[in-house]
């Protein structure tokens, strides 16, 4: 595929820095980050009977797993990809790929988000929570984000009922139980989430489990889990079409052009981002 848009991810961050997923692919020299796209198809392989040439698409290309994504032309397994809704620009649509794909496979396939359930998405106004807040409202949930005081508008703008600052506030004593939380935190958040949850109710981290989790996840009688997102898990399809639906929006607050990568990836390791950053070619 040709590139228009691609977006960038804590993870890249983490890997320049020899973490994220750099153990994984480290021996696939040139490394080149990047995973999230959107673009138009210019070649497909002779097996391929789901994409044709000149289609718009966007995805989250093999992750875990070397996307070679930072890029001009980009070749992907079909399977990846799904056809760019013709109302989202691609700058929107390469912003809704990992981040929104994670909020899908934690919420959905990880934690069965039912309708009335209580859901806690902490980070609530970062790439993952603010698609994560939208979904569970789709979904028919009651949401509560976590977020500083400058991000309580935009939190509250993508229908969460309920925002807590997590600067002023112990959220365990500011909110009810609930039945799901989704954990973007780690270390003591997680484990203070952990009071939070309704017995039975269910906590998946995006950043692992801390060592202390397991133990008082038992004696809480609650589950917790942790994943990692994955391009050949499901959610990409329902992700085009939420968007093409306008349950869900992305919320895109710096947009740099190829050659001014480096700035994207400094805001994200700021840890502070709004929604997402997006890369336009
Ligand atoms: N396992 C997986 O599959 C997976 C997938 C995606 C992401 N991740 C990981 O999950 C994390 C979040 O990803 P992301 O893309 O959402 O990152 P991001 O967009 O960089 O998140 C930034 C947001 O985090 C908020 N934040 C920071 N510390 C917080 C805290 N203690 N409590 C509540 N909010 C806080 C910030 O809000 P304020 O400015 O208001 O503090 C900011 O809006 C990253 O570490 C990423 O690597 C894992």
């Amino acid at each position: 595929m040709r590139v228009q848009a691609l977006s960038v991810n804590p993870v890249d961050a983490k890997s320049t820095e020899g973490k994220g997923i750099y153990g994984r692919i480290k021996d696939q020299q040139p490394l080149i980050l990047g995973w999230d796209v959107a673009g138009t198809v210019e070649a497909v392989g002779a097996e391929v009977t789901t994409l044709q040439l000149g289609d718009e698409v966007f995805g989250m290309i093999n992750f875990p797993g070397h996307a070679r994504a930072y890029a001009e032309y980009v070749a992907a397994p079909a399977t990846h990809l799904v056809r760019k809704p013709a109302t989202t620009s691609p700058a929107d649509a390469a912003a809704a790929t990992l981040a929104a794909l994670t909020a899908w496979q934690a919420l959905v396939t990880q934690a069965n988000v039912q309708a009335g359930q209580r859901v806690l998405v902490h980070a609530a106004a970062g790439g993952v929570g603010h698609y994560a807040v939208q979904l569970a409202k789709h979904l028919g949930a009651y949401v509560i984000g976590t977020a500083s005081a400058t991000k309580r508008d935009f939190v509250l703008s993508l229908g969460a009922d309920e925002v807590i600052d997590y600067q002023q506030q112990a959220f365990e004593h500011a909110i009810a139980p609930v039945d799901v939380v989704l954990d973007s935190v780690a270390g003591e958040t997680q484990l203070r989430s952990l009071d939070v949850l309704k017995p039975g109710g269910t906590l998946v981290s995006i950043l692992g489990l801390t060592p202390d989790t397991p133990a008082r996840a038992e004696q809480r009688q609650v589950q917790a889990r942790a994943m990692l997102v994955d391009s050949n898990e499901p959610g990409m399809q329902q992700v085009a079409d939420l968007l093409a639906s306008g349950a869900l929006r992305s919320h895109v607050s710096l947009t740099v052009p190829f050659a001014e990568l480096p700035q994207a990836l400094d805001q994200i390791l700021t840890g502070r981002t709004q929604g997402k950053v997006v890369v336009t070619l």
